[in-house]
């Protein structure tokens, strides 16, 4: 099995799950437990990050990513700027990346970039000097999201080895299931993707083994957490353009809806995660969302503590690189041969 033994943090980019160790992994997860005290905000947050500027770089819709970073960083006293994409340059075709560099040139030490095209986070990194964080990219990777999903977990059920996590519904689609799987392996779980066939399609990218089961009532037994996954209709077209994908609802909440009754075939003691936004009465009933077995607000208190501790470490490290880089004086130089 994977070291997970916590190893030191020296990236100034946080782009995935899949390209980390479990010591990496481990050593994000603790930091942002010693973080989560102050992640609702009523009790004050050292001020790590005092004087620096962060980029919120949204060119796709969100409610909690966005509002879970810009809180992460001003309660650690950074100054947080929204791009709002609908009504920037983006419009009068200015590319991405001379968007990114030219707020850069007025001084940005963070972007947090979301994203439609997969790999937009990744060319980013390699156009800018500050460090850049993934809010996820098209259906490839979200890796805060599932940091915060792994933190819950950790917390409701006591350990993150061991465990299987049945992750329902649009896998297709879902770059939360993808960095959840990167995630949940390392640290040396499984992972068992649910859904009708056509969301099981189109897993080529995935290198990581994965299980599979178009059988959620056959699959829940053995289930220690059960993340239901939103069906992102937005995606369907964009993604699949060869007609996009045809879901009869009826028949979807028929196989799929995790409703209180198919909730009682996991195993005793099985959470609910949903990354959200929710689809209610789709994918998942109330009753069950807002449930004694839901961790579902309680995952986005986790995602405050997760970004405060991504943002300080690779801020850290950015830090750390440009000490690196500079010349040295006279005096280091005669401090380091005496
Ligand atoms: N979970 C998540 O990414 O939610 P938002 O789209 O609201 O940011």
């Amino acid at each position: 099995m994977a070291k997970k033994t916590p190893a030191k943090w020296t990236r100034k980019h946080l782009l995935g799950l899949e390209d980390l160790s479990a010591g990496e992994i481990t050593h994000l997860l603790n930091a942002a437990e010693k973080f989560l005290p102050y992640a609702t905000g009523r009790k004050a947050a050292p001020q790590r990050l005092k004087g620096r500027t962060v980029l919120n770089l949204f060119c796709e819709d969100s409610t909690r990513t966005r509002t879970s970073f810009t809180l992460a960083a001003e309660r650690l006293g950074a100054r947080v700027i929204q791009f709002h994409a609908a009504t920037s340059s983006l419009k009068k075709n200015e590319t991405l990346l001379d968007t990114a560099r030219n707020i850069e040139a007025m001084g940005l030490d963070a972007i947090i970039i979301r994203h439609a095209d997969r790999g937009a986070p990744h060319a980013l990194a390699q156009a800018v000097a500050c460090a850049v964080l993934n809010a996820g990219d098209n259906a490839h990777e979200h890796p805060t999201q599932a940091l915060l999903d792994l933190l819950a977990m950790r917390h409701r059920l006591g350990r993150l080895d061991g465990l299987m996590v049945g992750i329902v519904g649009d896998i297709r689609h879902s770059r939360v299931a993808r960095s959840n799987l990167y995630g949940l392996k390392k640290l040396g779980s499984r992972a068992i993707f649910v859904g009708p066939p056509l969301f099981l399609e189109g897993l080529d990218d995935i290198r990581t083994p994965f299980e599979k089961s178009t059988d959620l009532d056959a699959a829940l037994p053995q289930c220690d957490a059960v993340m239901m996954l939103r069906v992102q209709f937005e995606r369907h077209e964009r993604n699949v353009p060869s007609g996009g994908v045809a879901l009869n609802l009826e028949n979807y909440k028929r196989g799929y809806q995790l409703t209180a009754k198919r909730l009682a075939r996991a195993k005793p003691g099985a959470i609910v995660l949903h990354p959200g936004p929710i689809n209610r009465g789709l994918e998942i009933t109330d009753e069950v969302a807002d449930g004694p077995a839901s961790a579902i607000l309680h995952q986005v208190t986790c995602g405050v503590a997760v970004r405060m501790a991504t943002l300080s470490l690779c801020i850290g490290a950015l830090d750390h690189q440009h000490k690196a880089a500079r010349p040295k004086t006279r005096s280091s130089k005669r401090g380091r041969t005496s």
